[in-house]
């Protein structure tokens, strides 16, 4: 089977995927997960393993649904108002929330929650359940210890990035728009993790790893 089929079938199973962007963005491989599927070990996992930040991804939908801002569009500081990313992209950056029902929201258990209830309410709206942004307040605080990332309108035909690259992948997989990134880190070096040592890492913890062109060219 081709890499993008490991990666889907994965993904219906709710395990996770390395997925390396192009190495003209970022060149970064995130450790992904379908959100629903993200229990206490996973977020260990995504801290101990990959290193970056962990962020949940919603598709424009499910983001428009709750109402959730690009984060450079409504901070009122002036360092907020300029955007501009080395690579040349714009920020995917939303609120950053926790469960309502969390205690500090940091620990693995805590993200957790968070993170499989995003899931749940991306998938309620995926099911057509009208929710809005009161709904979404009545389950989570801003601000929190989870990043939210809002995808592109127009998913991979507008933007490129993990956020989009991932949701790709849970729409191809039946899962509800709602996918965790985390970017791979190298522990030695601090720089991100080479992509001959992600794939690496992938064949030793049998994760599938892909690349945004080949995910480009199937699901784009
Ligand atoms: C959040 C990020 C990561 O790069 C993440 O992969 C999402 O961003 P993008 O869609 O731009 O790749 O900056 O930690
Ligand atoms: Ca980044
Ligand atoms: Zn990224």
């Amino acid at each position: 089977a081709s890499a993008v089929d490991a990666a889907v079938a994965a993904f219906r199973e709710g395990r996770p995927v390395c997925v390396h962007d192009f190495d003209d963005r970022e060149g970064e491989t995130d450790l992904i997960y379908p959100a629903r599927a993200v229990d206490a070990d996973a977020v260990a996992r995504m801290r101990n393993d990959a290193g970056g930040l962990i962020c949940t991804a919603f598709s424009d939908a499910v983001a428009d649904a709750a109402e959730l801002p690009f984060l450079a569009d409504v901070i009122d500081h002036p360092a907020g108002e300029t955007e501009h990313l080395a690579y040349g992209d714009r920020s995917s950056f939303s609120l950053t929330v926790n469960h309502c029902d969390a205690f500090t929201g940091v620990t693995d258990a805590d993200r957790a929650l968070t993170i499989t209830e995003l899931g749940a309410f991306a998938e309620r709206v995926a099911n057509g359940d009208e929710l809005d942004a009161e709904d979404f307040a009545g389950d989570f605080r801003a601000p929190g210890h989870v990043h939210l990332l809002r995808a592109a309108e127009g998913l991979l035909a507008d933007r490129r990035g993990h956020t989009e690259l991932g949701l790709a992948l849970a729409d191809a997989a039946d899962q509800p728009p709602a996918v965790v990134v985390c970017e791979m880190l190298d522990d030695d070096t601090g720089d991100a993790l080479s992509t001959a040592a992600a794939r690496e890492y992938a064949a030793r913890n049998n994760i599938p790893f892909v690349d945004g062109d080949a995910l480009v060219k199937r699901l784009g």
